[in-house]
């Protein structure tokens, strides 16, 4: 007999408790991203009054931007350590408790070398993360929807910006620098609670040889295709058991690493940060200059950036990844050219056309961003891999990625007294155009693809080549 309209079955029932797990494993590993967003864009409305309360000029400035940054590149390797060892799980909470930590520290730092250091540890906690909480949802998600539940990381990387810059503006008015920085505690102490309770990744468990805990999980977040699931993860741990260094840049894992970090070098590249740290400079320069216009206009950055996320959320599983680097580098490619031109064209004075041409240019270079660079090399580094080399090339990938960061965010404001912004821009255009050289001969599409296939496939073809 039929089951009555509206009712739910058994199968149904099951499903929709399933997908709540891996819904709410989902947000909760994501609000590492939460914290990321936030800890890296708040300093964009907090850097003046730190700035003044410490008499910093531009390279003490630089350098309280880039500290959490080399904190990051310091908290990748720290990653390359633990996450095979203590799994992805763990390394989260780890995560957590220094981003607590991190941000009381920084909240009540002294002077500025204490605030250097305290934002030096906010940054070891989101390398960590970076690196765990991509691949924790990575390695648990259905291969149907792993796109757009990586993405939902990016997506919370968006929304900690925005709420960075919204709390910004709110602590403004009397430049309440300290009460900025504090806020990130509250989704650190979230982040730790919700993380209890959680199961951890099941192809770290079979890594470790658990494959009684791997059954487990499975039982709870694919309960439908647990032996399908565990044959093919027994398979791909066969092939690669947790893997040296040295293997790690062997012939056949080579063209995946170059995809990884050629994708981060890119996202960086291009200069997104440029604009995600420094969005108020450039708006002052094209005219916005009185206080509150400059601060609303980096609002709508960061609104934007929340937007066009839950664009490649909506798409990223649908259309593939490639259409979008395509779609996403190019518009970014015309829309960094166009900011060059017009801030060639601006008088600096009142506000012009150009000046309006400018801001509509960076929304759509966000935008551009934001569909594509922004998610696509976080999921790739997580998802390309052998289980047995993923957490060690996942690290190496977001190393470098944020040594790129570093570098650019390091060099912006001196680069723009150096060679002007036009120029500037220009050369992240020029970045932009080498990266669909890059997407169109080398990146493979990953849609709807197991973590298994996506390897099969990449060590195939990898393996073919060297025998040529
Ligand atoms: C990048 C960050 C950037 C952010 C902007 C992330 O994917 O890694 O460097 O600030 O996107 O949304």
């Amino acid at each position: 007999m039929s089951e009555p309209r509206g009712k739910k079955t058994h199968d149904d029932m099951w499903d929709s408790g399933t997908q709540g797990l891996i819904t709410r494993i989902a947000v909760v590993a994501a609000l590492a991203g939460l914290l990321f967003g936030f800890d890296t864009g708040v300093i964009s409305g907090a850097l003046d009054y730190i700035g003044d309360a410490f008499n910093l000029g531009d390279i003490g400035k630089s350098a309280v931007v880039s500290s959490v940054l080399l904190g990051a590149v310091v908290g990748s390797l720290v990653a390359m350590a633990i996450i095979d060892r203590i799994g992805r799980r763990r390394s989260l909470i780890a995560s957590g408790a220094v981003f607590i930590v991190g941000s009381i520290a920084s909240a009540v730092a002294p002077g500025v070398g204490a605030l250097d250091i305290a934002r030096l540890l906010l940054g070891v906690a989101i390398g960590i993360s970076a690196v765990a909480a991509p691949m924790y949802i990575t390695e648990i998600a259905p291969a149907a929807r792993r796109g757009q539940l990586v993405s939902f990381f990016q997506l919370m990387i968006t929304i900690g910006i925005l709420v960075a810059y919204v709390n910004d503006e709110a602590f403004s008015s009397n430049g309440q620098w300290r009460w900025m920085l504090i806020t990130g505690v509250a989704p650190a102490i979230v982040l730790l609670i919700g993380m209890r309770g959680l199961p951890e990744s099941p192809r770290w468990f079979m890594l470790k040889g658990r494959d009684a805990d791997a059954r487990k999980v499975l039982e709870k977040v694919n309960p439908t295709e647990v032996e399908s699931e565990m044959a093919e993860m027994r398979r791909g741990i066969d092939e690669e058991k947790s893997a040296s260094f040295r293997e790690l840049v062997q012939p056949v894992l080579r063209p995946a690493l170059i995809v990884a970090v050629g994708l981060f070098i890119i996202q960086q590249f291009t200069g997104i940060n440029t604009v995600i740290y420094y969005a108020p400079r450039i708006f002052k320069d094209a005219g916005f200059g009185a206080g509150s216009a400059a601060i609303w206009a980096t609002v709508s950055v960061g609104v934007i950036n929340v937007l066009a996320t839950l664009g490649a959320l909506a798409l990223i599983d649908r259309v593939g990844r490639k259409p979008l680097l395509y779609t996403g580098l190019a518009g970014m490619a015309v829309s960094l050219s166009a900011i060059a031109v017009s801030s060639m064209l601006s008088s600096g004075g009142t506000i012009t056309a150009a000046d309006l041409v400018t801001v509509v240019a960076v929304w759509a270079f966000v935008a551009f961003f934001a569909i594509s660079l922004g998610p696509i090399p976080w999921l790739m580094a997580s998802e390309l891999f052998p289980v047995g080399v993923r957490g060690k090339a996942a690290s190496i990938a977001t190393v470098v990625g944020w040594l790129g960061n570093l570098f650019i965010s390091f060099t912006f404001l001196g680069l723009l007294d150096l060679i002007g912004e036009s120029a500037t821009f220009f050369s992240y255009a020029a970045v932009a155009v080498l990266g669909l050289v890059f997407v169109w001969f080398l990146v493979p599409e990953t849609k709807g693809r197991t973590l298994e296939e996506i390897e099969e496939g990449f060590i195939a073809r990898a393996k073919a080549r060297l025998k040529d």
